[in-house]
């Protein structure tokens, strides 16, 4: 792998929600080109840009009706060039979203699809005569009906987002070209998107009731499909992280081994409701750096993030949104920059952005939210119960406009932006933490400063304490020094752990131990 790869500290962003420069309530390519500076001096080298690509946006963007053209609202290819030019200039990478299960039923190629069984495109998608009852991401079944076909095609997120036929090799070969016009382009690497569900062999034989996403995820022939695609993609000096589906290490390992060439790294999806209603997010996250460290251990490399587009406000998650906000955000940054592998930051999280919580179903605009609703309410519930429930797990709460400054819209936008912004602008804002030497962005600022020069932090091994919940306790140990991170992951005070002791530690962050540690307390020792 690159060096520059290990080295990256990837910061996501969400276009439509980053910065709006023309002032029509949407944000776009020109608005993240403005903000530049910015990132480059909060450390960031590198951005993944989630799609531009021209889409109707009924997945916002995850549903692709063109893949060599930019979705009008963002700007145009002229932008994007200029975006990308502007990022190399500066040292930068640049990352894109690349959506490769699916497309949208607006794409030529769907259009096309529909109106014959036999011409040129007729196999590029999954076409059934009689369908089965296999359930959709979004709710309702996996199967719609075309009336041009007199068929059903097989979509396993919205009925807007047809899956696409992988054992199609005219399909196969129209990707790897586009795949090749963007690297061509002098793109940096790829995030593929939901690329666990390739192989739909499995949908034929799976109970009723079946999820597709269930019926199809990790099988064989979707690793093949992959590594044919991505043993190309690594010929060039990319970056490549796959969002996988994985029921256990194993799986996830068969992604990313060095030996497969499949992905460099990937990010684990799991279901936001999975990590919401855990009965103890502490435990749960050990598991995770478990995982992480297991990953290490077979030579992979690990990406490692607790925020992103599909997955509520890290700060509200994890932390705490109330009292101990300040505290509970620079605790969660400590983790998620000490860990070995990439570090992926999304948007907003450097200056501790919360969940949005809104009084209304119509305040939120995320498919998968509205569709959870309905759901809720036809089993039974009233709709304020229905939106007390599904608004915890909203991926709109991480999608609100990003808080700039304190001004009416936030400094994101003059005009009332497609998703309301979130009240507590005026005090969690860049502008006011950028004033502000205790501020979480200021912290973030120091964090990476430290994280970029430390090979240690890097690809220093790590081992996990075994200490009670709530504390988090690992070593990061490399060639010339070893770090001890320890993290209360709470808002209780707790009874200090017996760790490994060392008269020539050196505090490098946070407060020096005591008998008993505060809520969301950390420290970062040097060995
Ligand atoms: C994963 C993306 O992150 C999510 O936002 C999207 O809805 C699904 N894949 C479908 O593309």
């Amino acid at each position: 792998m690159n060096t520059w790869v290990k080295d990256a500290i990837v910061y996501q962003i969400y276009p439509r929600s980053f910065k709006d420069s023309n002032n029509d309530g949407i944000g776009d390519i020109n608005g993240v080109r403005s903000k530049l500076d910015y990132l480059e001096q909060l450390g960031i080298n590198t951005l993944w840009l989630s799609p531009v690509y021209d889409s109707p946006c009924d997945d916002n963007g995850y549903d692709i009706r063109d893949y060599q053209t930019i979705l009008a609202e963002f700007g145009t290819m002229q932008d994007f060039d200029l975006l990308l030019e502007e990022c190399h200039q500066r040292g930068m990478k640049l990352v894109m979203d690349l959506v490769i299960n699916h497309c949208s039923d607006e794409h030529e190629w769907f259009e096309q699809s529909k109106l014959s069984k036999t011409g040129p495109y007729a196999d590029y998608f999954y076409w059934a005569d009689k369908p089965n009852d296999l359930k959709s991401v979004f709710g309702g079944s996996a199967w719609d009906y075309c009336e041009s076909r007199q068929q059903f095609y097989l979509h396993t997120f919205s009925k807007k987002q047809p899956d696409l036929n992988w054992e199609c090799s005219d399909l196969v070969s129209e990707i790897e070209r586009m795949v090749d016009w963007w690297l061509d382009k002098g793109v940096d690497g790829f995030r593929v998107d939901a690329i666990s569900f390739l192989d739909k062999s499995g949908i034929e034989d799976a109970p009723n009731g079946t999820f597709a996403t269930e019926a199809c995820v990790n099988r064989p022939k979707g690793h093949t499909h992959l590594r044919k695609l991505m043993s190309k993609v690594h010929t060039r000096d990319v970056l490549s992280v796959g969002e996988i589906n994985a029921r256990g290490t194993s799986e996830l390992l068969d992604y990313v081994l060095p030996s497969r060439n499949e992905f460099q790294m990937a990010i684990v999806f799991t279901p936001p409701e999975i990590e919401v209603f855990h009965e103890n997010l502490n435990q749960y996250y050990k598991d995770q750096i478990k995982v992480r460290i297991e990953v290490q251990r077979q030579g992979a490399w690990n990406a490692n993030f607790l925020s992103n587009h599909d997955k509520p406000r890290q700060v509200s998650l994890y932390g705490d949104d109330g009292e101990f906000w300040l505290q509970a955000a620079k605790a969660l940054a400590v983790l998620n920059l000490t860990q070995h592998g990439t570090p992926y930051l999304y948007q907003g999280e450097e200056i501790g952005m919360t969940n949005c919580y809104f009084d209304e179903i119509s305040d939120y605009d995320d498919i998968d939210t509205i569709a959870k609703f309905q759901e809720q309410l036809e089993n039974g519930l009233s709709s304020e119960q229905a939106l007390a429930l599904v608004s915890k797990a909203s991926r709109d709460n991480s999608r609100t406009p990003m808080q700039w400054d304190s001004s009416t819209f936030a400094g994101f936008s003059k005009v009332t932006p497609w998703l309301k912004v979130n009240e507590n602008k005026s005090t969690i804002n860049v502008k006011s933490q950028e004033q502000d030497a205790e501020s979480i962005l200021q912290f973030y600022k120091q964090l990476i400063e430290f994280r970029l020069g430390s090979e240690t932090l890097k690809t220093g091994d790590t081992s996990l304490h075994e200490t009670a919940d709530p504390i988090i306790a690992y070593q990061r140990q490399g060639d010339s020094c070893t770090y001890l991170v320890i993290v209360n992951l709470s808002s209780e005070v707790v009874l200090a752990p017996s760790l490994p002791e060392s008269q020539t530690a050196r505090l490098m962050f946070g407060e020096a131990l005591s008998e008993y540690l505060p809520p969301y307390y950390f420290a970062i020792y040097k060995y």
